[in-house]
């Protein structure tokens, strides 16, 4: 008998001892009844419903779901980027919340040109350079204060320090990805101990005890702990080391923005999306309003007709971006302009059913193909009472400028790309901007970010977004006329294969099995170009329906997550 315990306790030893667990299993799709999170991690999704159950409502799940992404899906969950919030209160009103990161005080148009005015490549993608001054916790901040329920702030991010100090089990797409990057981390931050690994493996533990010192201190002291003192001395100091120009001031400058949501009309939805400096809601009502004008839903979901028509909408649309949209603070979007519906008859006058418009003009030396990744992410909630948040944010590229903090243990974004260095010259992304997103000192970089509520009765619709860079825009187009067109439902909406274009590189982005063989042939016929990809976006979306909550992450990404009651 002895020896049995013995041996049980033994194996109960050693089996404590192992450095990998299980990891959390995600959920792709729920009904619930009451309220709902859909979000890139399990955990993260458990963290927001939790705070709701507790008494918190939209705003307070959203903040606290934020904190916990930062935590267990480092590759784009920040507190060292920014993003992009809109907000449905109860009674109907609609926000939008800015906390886009800024350029540095001493940011240049030319920073990233050599002295023939060429683009340096690689400046504006890694290392000091490439961060920007990051917005994600004076956001957060600010939606928690203004609408938020929960009275004490450091509740919200307590979860995420718990899970901080014990760890978590890292998915497998998680261990790749910190695998891949390694070394970059090596490059800019010799001697971390927590994400430097010789190999990462699903299950293997990731502690951040210097994550979560920061987080208490921003749990203690609200923003100031994080633009001020320690944390901010941290930041320069670590910019400045790899090549940056932020300073102090910059830090304390910064401040997250409510500003005037766009609001367009779709058949019976009112579509309430996100303004300058994102092109996301500008874009999306374009792409809308031009849609709208043609009998979609009797054409059918991919058919030619319907995939010619949204893809030559795409391609105007994108040209418009293009030259017309950067930040509004510094330069004078021509919003109403953009989004008035005899303007868009107008630039659909040269449409033709039988062949596609090539893309007007070409740029020197050709562009590379934007290439195939999704490292933002994006988290939809409703909570019981009908206030809904829709909230995507980034670092931009995965683990962003690869910078880590020293000390304090997270990584700063390189949304510095997101300008135009020089007028035509691609972006990561493929994208191309003019005069109107040059970079200027304390300027906003132009996001693609859509973080869209649909209402319908005036009552919430759909709560959607999505990462994947300039592809976010046709993502969440689709999902709509998906359900609003087509009827799906949210899960099928969400899953159902997608397309894009994007005016430069003229060329139809396509998933796998998008088209049937018929409609790829005919679309060849008029003229398209065609370049398969993965996938598209990593969608996550809620659908009220007959009174329930339809959630929907995206099979296309492992690691999302419904989590709701
Ligand atoms: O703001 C933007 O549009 C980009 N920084 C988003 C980056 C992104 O979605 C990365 N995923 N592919």
């Amino acid at each position: 008998m002895r020896r049995i315990v013995l041996y049980i306790f033994l194996l109960s030893f050693l089996f404590s001892c192992q450095s990998t667990k299980k990891v959390l299993p995600s959920q792709k799709h729920l009904i619930a009844d009451k309220a709902m999170v859909v979000s890139a991690h399990p955990r993260a999704s458990d963290v927001g419903v939790k705070i709701m159950k507790r008494g918190g409502n939209a705003v307070d799940a959203m903040v606290a779901t934020n904190f916990a992404l930062a935590v267990v899906y480092p590759r784009a969950g920040n507190i060292g980027g920014g993003g992009f919030m809109v907000i449905r209160l109860p009674d109907g009103k609609a926000k939008a919340l800015d906390f886009r990161e800024m350029a540095p005080g001493k940011a240049r148009k030319d920073l990233y040109l050599d002295e023939e005015g060429n683009v340096i490549p690689g400046l504006s993608t890694a290392g000091g350079l490439s961060i920007g001054v990051p917005g994600t916790v004076a956001g957060l901040h600010a939606a928690w204060k203004k609408y938020g329920r929960i009275k004490n702030w450091n509740i919200l991010l307590q979860p995420a320090i718990k899970l901080a100090k014990k760890g978590f089990a890292i998915s497998k797409s998680e261990a790749r990805r910190l695998n891949k990057y390694q070394k970059d981390f090596i490059k800019y931050n010799p001697g971390n101990k927590v994400f430097i690994k010789d190999r990462w493996k699903e299950g293997d533990i990731l502690k951040q005890p210097e994550l979560a010192k920061t987080l208490e201190i921003i749990a203690n002291r609200g923003p100031e702990g994080f633009y001020e003192g320690e944390v901010a001395r941290a930041i320069v100091k670590k910019v400045k080391e790899t090549g940056g120009i932020m300073e102090l001031s910059d830090l304390l400058n910064y401040k997250s923005k409510f500003r005037l949501p766009i609001i367009v009309y779709y058949k019976d939805y009112k579509i309430i999306s996100m303004p300058p400096p994102s092109s996301g809601g500008i874009a999306l009502g374009q792409l809308l309003h031009i849609t709208e004008n043609y009998p979609i839903e009797e054409w059918g979901f991919h058919s030619y007709k319907t995939t010619h028509l949204m893809v030559e909408a795409e391609k105007r649309v994108y040209a418009d971006r293009a030259k017309y949209l950067g930040d509004s603070d510094f330069y004078p979007v021509p919003v109403d302009k953009l989004l008035d519906r005899d303007y868009l008859k107008d630039k659909m006058a040269d449409f033709n059913f039988e062949s596609a418009t090539p893309s007007d003009y070409i740029i020197p030396g050709g562009f590379e193909l934007q290439k195939e990744s999704f490292e933002t992410t994006h988290i939809s909630i409703i909570d019981k009472n009908g206030m809904a948040v829709s909230c995507t944010t980034t670092l931009n590229s995965n683990y962003g400028s690869k910078v880590i903090v020293d000390g304090y243990g997270f990584f700063l974004n390189n949304e510095m790309d997101d300008f135009s260095a020089k007028p035509g010259v691609p972006n990561q992304f493929g994208l191309i901007g003019s005069e109107a997103n040059s970079i200027a000192p304390y300027k906003r970089m132009l996001s693609s970010m859509t973080p869209t509520i649909v209402e319908k009765n005036n009552a919430p619709f759909m709560v959607l977004g999505t990462p994947g860079g300039s592809t976010i825009i046709t993502s969440v187009y689709q999902v709509i006329l998906n359900a609003i067109d087509f009827d799906m439902n949210m899960y099928d909406a969400v899953q159902a294969k997608r397309f894009h274009h994007q005016f430069l590189p003229d060329v139809i982005m396509y998933e796998k099995d998008a088209f049937t063989p018929e409609v790829f042939n005919k679309l060849q016929q008029a003229g398209h170009q065609f370049k398969q990809v993965r996938a598209l976006g990593y969608v996550k979306a809620i659908l009220v329906r007959d009174d329930k909550l339809e959630g929907s992450g995206d099979e296309r990404n492992p690691d999302d997550d419904v989590s709701g009651y």
